[in-house]
């Protein structure tokens, strides 16, 4: 049972709170390349309730920036983008992408006030389309060579998406083996031919048999929880016959990422991202161990649900995620429609803007979940306590993190110990990107 100071502390993330501090030491995704296209490349950024404006200068550098200007505090995301900075509307003072104040037009030629002004600036990367940003202190960790950094660009697409609630609960649904058998559950099996860009609506690898019809007939899944160096490894497996056993391997990448098996070709590696404490985005990075992925079908699959500039969610609470009645009695298990992202923004946003875990009562599906949440606190108190939490690597224990396996098969029952190993190694030596990595 989970007390309701415990509650707090895994889940409130704003500036001087414990899991904030935790989050803070770690790269956030913050926007997608795609936000910063067209002729001016500036968006406000909320992260954990902090204020930041991010932009790219006239010379393609990015920089995120605290948003209040230091003068007097009005808004710099409508600033204008010229003269090697970000200028601010209301007096012209002008900065860099490092914070420098480069003119301040309006005091006296000769003012050496400019001198004396910096603003808080914070690292920026963009990898596989999207802009990660660090607001901790000292030195930011490494990336890690996982499959959705290194994959080339043309085999990667990020989208996001926003949740109305915390983002513990986000995750917490995420890496859920068990729910995919119920809130996911399709009555009739599509066409899986037709299943591009869509999770649980293609076949399984070494398997005909449409994901929607192993999920709904096979619904007590086995599940088994490992910790690993990047988080944790869970397992799910479905007996589908005396000879036949279905295979899923997903992970968790500590702090608030899961790498999934998206279909038999493709992983999501997907953050959830506290904008404050009550609103979280998530991040996705699709990739593909087959041909490049078709960024713009993907990109229009996704905006039928989301709305720009923001990414909110068209079926959402206010109109009830769609749902039909009649659709839930005959054809889906939410009646909300195809899209399982709606069942998942239901399941997570109708447990209330931050779930009361005082209320809940876990079963044995939950033990990825009870997994997680140890190492949460125990890396929450390390950090409280000045010392290591995992994830953090230096360049050389990032190249060692690879992978990890994100695996959807069918194994023949009798060998289903190291069928992921096998079924990871047989896409890589596939995938020209995979294997040339598998070679070095
Ligand atoms: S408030 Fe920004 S220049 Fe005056
Ligand atoms: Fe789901």
């Amino acid at each position: 049972m989970i007390s309701a100071e415990q509650n707090d502390t895994m889940t409130r993330v704003g500036p001087g709170t414990p899991a904030g501090a935790l989050l803070r030491r770690y790269w956030q995704p913050v926007a997608l390349s795609d936000e910063l296209a067209g002729p001016r490349p500036v968006r406000p950024v909320q992260l954990m309730g902090q204020h930041f404006v991010l932009f790219r200068d006239e010379n393609g550098q990015l920089g995120l920036l605290d948003r209040d200007c230091p003068h007097r505090g009005a808004d710099l995301a409508f600033g204008r983008l010229e003269h090697g900075g970000l200028r601010c509307p209301f007096h012209g003072w002008l900065f860099d992408v490092k914070g420098n104040c480069l003119q301040t037009p309006a005091e006296p030629v000769g003012s050496k006030l400019c001198s004396r002004i910096k603003q808080a600036a914070y690292p920026v990367v963009e990898r596989a389309g999207t802009i990660f940003a660090y607001i901790g202190d000292g030195e930011p960790p490494a990336f890690p060579d996982f499959d959705c950094f290194v994959a080339p660009d043309t085999h990667v697409f990020a989208f996001k998406g926003l949740f109305e609630c915390n983002w513990l609960q986000a995750l917490e649904v995420g890496m859920d083996p068990a729910h995919a058998s119920y809130l996911h559950r399709f009555f009739k099996d599509a066409d899986t031919s037709a299943s591009y860009g869509k999770q649980f609506r293609g076949a399984s690898a070494d398997s005909e048999m449409p994901i929607t019809q192993v999920l709904r007939e096979f619904e007590r899944p086995d599940i088994a929880v490992e910790p690993t160096d990047y988080g944790l490894r869970l397992t799910a497996l479905r007996q589908l016959s005396e000879s036949k056993t279905h295979v899923r391997v997903t992970n968790v990448v500590f702090p608030q990422a899961f790498v999934i098996p998206m279909s038999a070709e493709m992983t999501i590696s997907q953050w959830h991202v506290p904008v404050d404490d009550t609103h979280c985005y998530w991040y996705a990075i699709f990739t593909s161990f087959a041909g490049p992925v078709d960024k713009q079908q993907m990109r229009e699959q996704r905006l039928q649900l989301y709305e720009l500039p923001d990414y909110t969610s068209r079926k959402n609470k206010r109109n009830h995620y769609g749902y039909n009645v009649d659709e839930q009695l005959t054809e889906t298990y939410t009646g909300m429609g195809d899209d399982i992202n709606v069942h998942d923004q239901w399941a997570i946003e109708s447990q209330g803007p931050i779930q009361n875990r005082t209320r809940e009562h876990l079963g044995s599906t939950d033990k990825g979940i009870i997994a997680y949440r140890r190492m949460l606190v125990k890396a929450i108190d390390a950090t409280r306590a000045g010392e290591a939490v995992p994830m953090l690597p230096d360049a050389a224990q990032a190249a060692a993190l690879t992978g990890p396996a994100s695996i959807d098969g069918v194994s023949a029952a009798a060998a289903v110990d190291g069928y992921w190993q096998r079924a990871d190694q047989a896409r890589r030596m596939q995938c020209d990107w995979a294997r040339a990595r598998l070679d070095r």
